[in-house]
């Protein structure tokens, strides 16, 4: 008989168990295989900027889930003319996409600017949602770069303290040994020492073992101290706000205002009402009256819920909607502060904004893309300012707030050495230009 043969009588069903495993095994490969991660990606990408705002891969929202749409449509109507111009479509009188605008009535699909080549890749990404490679979302911001090597301390102390223990009982042994011999000898006891004169004339008998202790644990003070600041949080210990998402006295919805026309919201610039972001240290929050340059004539919202939350709008400014007319009796908004600084630190919206020429969603993150409550994207740490601070170039060139700096380095007024190299690479970083220096950002 042969082994497998045996083994297969003695245990029955292992042979069956083995070759089940081995299919779903080559079963998971193929599936593996089959992924193509580059079309997914593009989908992704695709997807959040033109579709995100009302679709999900795999759960309704303003409209149906995209997951299994190609499906759905296959035989039924052109999904591909569908998706670039729905009411067009409608129009043709296609039964699938009729039923479909009746059962999401309320709701209407605006036209898409996508190519079919894009619709596949949209489409491919819903159909393998999550994906089985878990593709990073390369919108989380970077972490600051831990301290390395702390990681080891606490298996250090504990390692001292074993050792500290092991001495003190050591050295009690030590000197019980030490009297029974004085007592053998018939001398007098020796008189008892505390620890503290152990170790402090242990100390003194070994200079430089000590002192590399000392220096040791000073050391280890420092890194500690170090590391702290680093991961220092707005609430102090390690413990950072990011994220942090306070819920607003009315809901404004930062990616429909500010979000993309394609993604079927209204694109109004960031500083249409940040206003001060360019010349101030704020960038500030506007005033009610910056709503009603619009709210005045829209009065209704995308739902029921958004026009409850517009007539909030009306009761703060003392908008009666009916009589078109101002009542008098106002009722400010109180917006609840997402970001918080603290006292000693300085920022200023202005030297990034107009003069560093960062993107505000560089530090706010996509708020204009999935945000529909305004949160803290950023850790706001120490660290994460002194990051960018480290890395970052500064734009010279053609920036005005430079120009002088540049004149008098090129007339060799200044003898900087950070500066002279930049005329010889082209490249500063604001690190260079004094942006670690403490007292740029702490009064
Ligand atoms: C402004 C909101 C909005 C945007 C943006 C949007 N859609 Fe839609 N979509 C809808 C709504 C609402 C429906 C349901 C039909 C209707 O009421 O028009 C729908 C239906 C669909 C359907 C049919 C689903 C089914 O179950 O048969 C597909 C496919 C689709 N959308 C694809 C897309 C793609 C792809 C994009 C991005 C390129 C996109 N949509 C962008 C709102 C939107
Ligand atoms: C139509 C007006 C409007 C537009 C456009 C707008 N915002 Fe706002 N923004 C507000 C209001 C109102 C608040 C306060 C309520 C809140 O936090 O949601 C706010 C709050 C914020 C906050 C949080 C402030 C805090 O309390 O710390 C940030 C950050 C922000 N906006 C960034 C942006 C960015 C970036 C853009 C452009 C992509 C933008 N906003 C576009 C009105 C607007
Ligand atoms: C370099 C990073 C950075 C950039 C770029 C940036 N912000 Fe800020 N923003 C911050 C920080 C940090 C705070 C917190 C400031 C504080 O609490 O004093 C903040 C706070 C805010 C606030 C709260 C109100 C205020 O003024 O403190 C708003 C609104 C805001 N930012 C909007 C914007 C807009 C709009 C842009 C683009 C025009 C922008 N930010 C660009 C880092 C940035
Ligand atoms: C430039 C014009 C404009 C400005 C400024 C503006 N809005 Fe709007 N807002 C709109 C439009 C248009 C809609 C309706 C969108 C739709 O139905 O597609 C809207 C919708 C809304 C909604 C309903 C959202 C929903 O889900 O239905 C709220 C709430 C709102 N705005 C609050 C505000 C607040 C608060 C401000 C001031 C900080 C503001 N808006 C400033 C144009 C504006
Ligand atoms: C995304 C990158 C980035 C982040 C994050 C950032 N900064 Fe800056 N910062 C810059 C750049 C770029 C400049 C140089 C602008 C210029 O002068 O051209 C700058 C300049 C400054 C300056 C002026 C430095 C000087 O030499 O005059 C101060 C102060 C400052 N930043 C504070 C902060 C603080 C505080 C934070 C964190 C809350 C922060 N920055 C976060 C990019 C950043
Ligand atoms: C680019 C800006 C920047 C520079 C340069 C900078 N800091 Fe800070 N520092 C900050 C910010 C922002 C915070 C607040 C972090 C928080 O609380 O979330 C902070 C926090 C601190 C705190 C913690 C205070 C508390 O909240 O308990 C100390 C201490 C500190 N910094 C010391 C220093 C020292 C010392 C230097 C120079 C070696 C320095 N900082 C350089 C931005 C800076």
């Amino acid at each position: 008989m042969s082994l497998a043969a045996r083994i297969s009588e003695r245990f029955p069903g292992l042979l069956h168990a083995s070759l089940a495993v081995l299919l779903v095994l080559s079963f998971s490969n193929a599936h593996a295989q089959g992924f193509d991660e580059a079309l997914y990606t593009k989908g992704e990408k695709l997807f959040k900027g033109n579709c995100g705002a009302c679709h999900k891969p795999d759960k309704n929202l303003t409209g149906p889930a995209l997951a299994g749409s190609r499906a759905r449509w296959e035989g039924q109507g052109d999904i591909y003319a569908w998706i670039k111009n729905s009411s067009a479509y409608l129009k043709t009188g296609n039964a699938y996409a009729n039923k479909l605008f009746a059962d999401w009535k309320g709701s209407v699909m605006t036209a898409q600017a996508v190519s079919d080549e894009e619709i596949d890749a949209i489409l491919y990404y819903a159909d393998n949602f999550p994906g089985p490679l878990q593709v990073k979302d390369d919108q989380t911001p970077p972490a600051p770069t831990p301290v390395q090597g702390t990681d080891a301390w606490p298996w250090l102390i504990v390692l001292g303290l074993l050792f500290l223990v092991v001495t003190i009982s050591l050295s009690g042994v030590k000197r019980s040994l030490d009297s029974a011999v004085r007592d053998a000898e018939g001398r007098k006891p020796a008189q008892d020492r505390s620890i503290l004169q152990h170790i402090g004339n242990w100390a003194w008998n070994n200079k430089i073992a000590a002192s590399f202790i000392g220096l040791f644990f000073v050391v280890w003070l420092l890194l500690q101290g170090w590391n702290a600041l680093w991961t220092i949080g707005i609430y102090g210990g390690d413990e950072v706000a990011q994220n942090y998402k306070p819920e607003q006295p009315i809901l404004f919805n930062h990616t429909l205002h500010a979000g993309k026309v394609e993604a079927g919201n209204l694109a109004i610039n960031c500083q249409y009402c940040h206003s001060s972001a360019e010349k101030s240290k704020h960038a500030g929050i506007p005033s009610t009256n910056i709503c009603m340059n619009c709210h005045q004539a829209v009065g209704e919202g995308r739902t029921p819920e958004g026009t409850a939350e517009i007539a909030k709008i009306y009761r703060a400014v003392g908008w009666d909607p009916e009589k078109l007319a101002y009542t008098g009796e106002e009722e400010p908004i109180r917006w609840v502060k997402v970001h918080n600084l603290p006292d000693h630190a300085y920022f200023n919206h202005a030297q990034h904004v107009a003069v560093g020429k960062i993107e505000c969603q560089e530090c706010h993150g996509p708020i204009d893309e999935k945000m529909d409550v305004a949160e803290q994207w950023a850790p706001l740490t120490m660290g994460w300012c002194i990051d960018c601070h480290g890395q970052r170039e500064v734009q010279m060139a053609g920036n005005g707030y430079y120009d002088e700096t540049m004149a008098r380095l090129h007339n060799n007024e200044i003898g900087h050495r950070e500066l002279k190299s930049y005329l010889e690479d082209g490249k500063i970083t604001v690190k260079e230009l004094g942006g670690w220096e403490c007292a740029k950002c702490h009064y």
